[in-house]
């Protein structure tokens, strides 16, 4: 644990920390007395009932229950054999479930509540992806500061956010719960995100803990396939992987979530190398992990455990503190210690750890501080949340084309807003919407009436349904293929109006958990619809909704101007109306490459030069031979209603000593007419390593907003731990050499100058 951890005065023992990781602040040892003497008291039933979690099993508030299973979860919540529950909500159900851990068992210890807000509780804000597209750290930390306020007053102790996966497959559905492709962008977001839920201390009444997940490389599964097979090198995992889980640590997270998948064999839940030594033993970390859903049994179904008793001894012995809904803690922990098995040291070192947490929460203190009806009705869903949700939304939105400065729109004349997303109130809430009110986001043709009054006239129709029936995260969904009923209502608004904003995408529940997709292109007749409606009336401007990089290579081509709006969430249709007719400037840049096809799938910027780098003209180079190999859009993409003029970079100096730094500074003018935002990154490529190092990395990016005219020197200071990787020796360090600094607006389109690391 390091220091600024808003739990760091309740960490116990020395640690060994990477050479440059900060050092841990000692641990308070008035709490730690306290953990031994509650660990004094405990059973070793009870010890194990700590590290049980189950999700709400019944109305708490209500009757009886009636269902065996229900009436056997509430005899082991009475009898301590429960230390944690997810999805119990509202203040009045976590205040009646508590009252049965503190006043039903033995020693009274208090629950802790978990709960997946993911991206808001009530306020609903952009998906995580869409989020990243900011490049805003301010706004991403104050969301995520809204969502602990709300969820807190709701009763809500902890969230399974934020999810840290770096992901380069877009077929992957959970592709939309995390920041993208780039682990250095990633691990700046992990780090504003948790610092948004934990708030100044955990103790705080607005603050919950967060969770690093999904510890590791879930991302990075076979084909995109959800809970499929990870394969990666001991390179991959710390290069790409980790550091935004680093990033978590270092910010003080509470917990850690393990994942489903199994990395070269062994599943993460039951990696000894993950938890104990990585994540507990280099980097100190002194909070809890959980398992995922059921992780744990499903060690069984991998085939390393025979059954659910072996399978709770792997995942206890590689660290995995807290079971969540497997219950194999619950069920064979006991007998595994007093069989010998298990070490009984094992499990008092997890409670110990789940203790911390809570004793951190306050929950020791007072185990209903957070429940309270009064707060909850007064804190949710406020004008304030709900400004900050349109903030982060618009600076979400990425404007990918705009041939002849189409947009931004007039505020005048015939608007028809045509396609499945025009009048949807459901798809920006996304999937993990929390307790958003069903169909509550600000739809499109609202957000444009809205902005326009009565300037203009706002004409609107379907064009074609996209999904059958009612939508929502229990079944995949079924696209709509041969209705084109409501065709000519679209084309003949499209006929009648000055412009056509034509919304096409994906669906709420197309990404997200088990949402992966073989195909993301545009589903069902939306891209006939496209055809037929350019066909009548060339201004259109297609606003994409989808919770992932789609294939877009067509629209792209015919389409004279793209927004890409994700999933934004409660103002989704106020923040693209900003967009739409420029009352804000759109600054988003990708956070993910757009694919030209899913054949380039794994495409990202970062990749390794290969032995036989692409070369135009040579067949017998690593390069498709029916496509290039740049994607569509590459990361960090992302226009503006101005222009930006980059001036190429120059450096202090053109040698950097192991303790020095070099700066690099390029000056950005706006040469366009209106006040504009641009994200200025700068990447870095090490020419020799030790090991193959990806042709250009992300090492620094600024917003920076310019007046018309106006010029900044814009600059970032580069020292050796920032060139560090895992090299062939297995140390975290810069190796000397000679090294290329780029400057740019995006990943592709920038200017260079070498230095040297001596
Ligand atoms: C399974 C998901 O993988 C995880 O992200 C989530 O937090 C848990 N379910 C709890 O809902």
């Amino acid at each position: 644990m390091t220091k600024g951890s808003p739990f760091a005065v309740l960490i116990a023992t020395a640690v060994t920390l990477s050479c440059s990781a900060p050092q841990p602040t000692p641990p308070d040892a008035d709490v730690e007395a306290r953990i031994d003497a509650l660990l004094g008291q405990m059973t070793l039933e009870e010890k194990v009932g700590q590290m049980n979690q189950y999700s709400s099993f019944h109305d708490l508030t209500g009757p009886a229950p009636e269902e065996e299973r229900a009436r056997a979860r509430l005899d082991d919540l009475k009898a301590g054999r429960v230390g944690s529950m997810l999805n119990v909500l509202g203040a009045e159900a976590t205040r009646a479930a508590q009252k049965e851990a503190v006043e039903g068992s033995r020693l009274g210890i208090p629950l802790i509540f978990g709960y997946d807000v993911i991206h808001g509780y009530r306020t609903i804000f952009p998906v995580p992806l869409g989020e990243a597209a900011s490049w805003d750290l301010e706004a991403i930390e104050a969301s995520a500061r809204v969502a602990a306020t709300e969820a807190a007053a709701a009763g809500v102790h902890w969230t399974f956010a934020p999810m840290v996966d770096i992901c380069r497959d877009a077929r992957w559905g959970r592709i939309m719960e995390g920041a993208g492709e780039d682990p250095f962008l990633g691990a700046r977001i992990a780090a504003a995100r948790v610092r948004g839920f934990q708030g100044a201390s955990l103790s705080d009444l607005d603050s919950i803990a967060a969770c690093a997940k999904h510890y590791a490389a879930y991302g990075l599964a076979e084909g995109g396939r959800d809970y499929n097979t990870v394969d990666i090198s001991e390179q991959t995992l710390r290069n790409v992987v980790l550091p935004p889980f680093h990033a978590a640590e270092e910010a003080g997270v509470a917990t850690f979530m393990n994942s489903f998948n199994e990395i070269g064999g062994v599943p993460s839940t039951a990696s000894v190398h993950l938890q104990r030594e990585i994540l507990k033993g280099e980097w100190g970390f002194e909070g809890f992990v959980v398992s995922d859903w059921g992780s744990i049994g499903e060690l069984v179904a991998h085939g390393v455990a025979a059954d659910l008793t072996q399978a709770a001894q792997l995942a206890v012995e590689a660290g995995s503190d807290m079971d969540m809904e497997a219950q194999a803690y619950v069920s064979h922990l006991v007998e595994l210690v007093e069989s010998g098995r298990v070490e009984e040291a094992r499990v008092d070192d997890a409670v110990r750890r789940i203790l911390r947490i809570k004793f951190a929460l306050g929950l020791f203190d007072d185990p209903y501080r957070y429940s309270d009806s009064e707060r909850e009705k007064a804190l949710l869903l406020t004008e304030e949340h709900l400004a900050a949700a349109r903030d982060v939304a618009r600076k979400s939105i990425v404007l990918l084309k705009n041939e002849g400065g189409i947009l931004p729109l007039e505020k005048g004349g015939t608007i028809a807003v045509i396609g499945p997303f025009a009048a949807d109130k459901n798809a920006a809430l996304g999937s993990w919407r929390g307790q958003a009110i069903p169909d509550s986001a600000v739809s499109l043709v609202e957000g444009i009436q809205a902005a326009v009054g009565s300037d203009a006239t706002v004409l609107h129709a379907e064009g074609v349904p996209l999904i059958a029936g009612t939508q929502d995260f229990g079944a995949a969904p079924t696209f709509v293929e041969d209705d084109r009923s409501g065709f000519p209502a679209a084309l003949d608004a499209a006929r009648r109006a000055d412009v056509v904003v034509l919304a096409l995408g994906e669906g709420a529940f197309q990404s997200g958990e088990a949402r992966s997709q073989a195909d993301i292109g545009l589903k069902g007749l939306q891209d006939e619809l496209l055809r037929e409606v350019l066909a009548v009336n060339e201004n259109v401007v297609v606003v994409l909704t989808a919770g992932r990089p789609l294939v877009i290579t067509h629209v792209a081509g015919s389409a004279p101007a793209i927004l890409n709006a994700w999933l934004l969430g409660s103002e989704a249709g106020h923040a693209i109306a900003d967009v739409l007719f420029g009352d804000y400037n759109p600054s988003g840049k990708l956070p993910a490459s757009f694919p030209r096809s899913v054949g380039q799938i794994p495409v990202y910027y970062a990749h390794k030069n290969t032995g036989r780098p692409a070369t135009p003209g040579n067949v017998f180079s690593s390069r498709y031979i029916d496509m290039p190999n740049e994607p569509l859009y590459p990361f960090g993409y992302g226009l503006s209603y101005t222009t930006f003029e980059y001036s190429a970079p120059r450096l202090s100096a053109a040698e950097m000593t192991p303790g020095g730094s070099v700066e690099v500074t390029a000056t950005v003018k706006n040469t366009g007419e209106r006040v504009g935002t641009e994200v200025v990154q700068l990447y870095v490529r090490d020419l020799v390593g030790s090991v193959t190092r990806p042709v250009k990395e992300l090492k620094g990016f600024r917003r920076v907003t310019l007046e018309p005219g106006e010029s900044k020197d814009v600059s970032f200071t580069l020292e050796a731990p920032d060139l560090a990787f895992f090299t062939a020796e297995g140390k975290w360090e810069a190796e000397p050499g000679d090294f290329v600094a780029f400057v740019g607006p995006n990943s592709r389109d920038t200017q260079e100058a070498p230095f040297t690391l001596k």
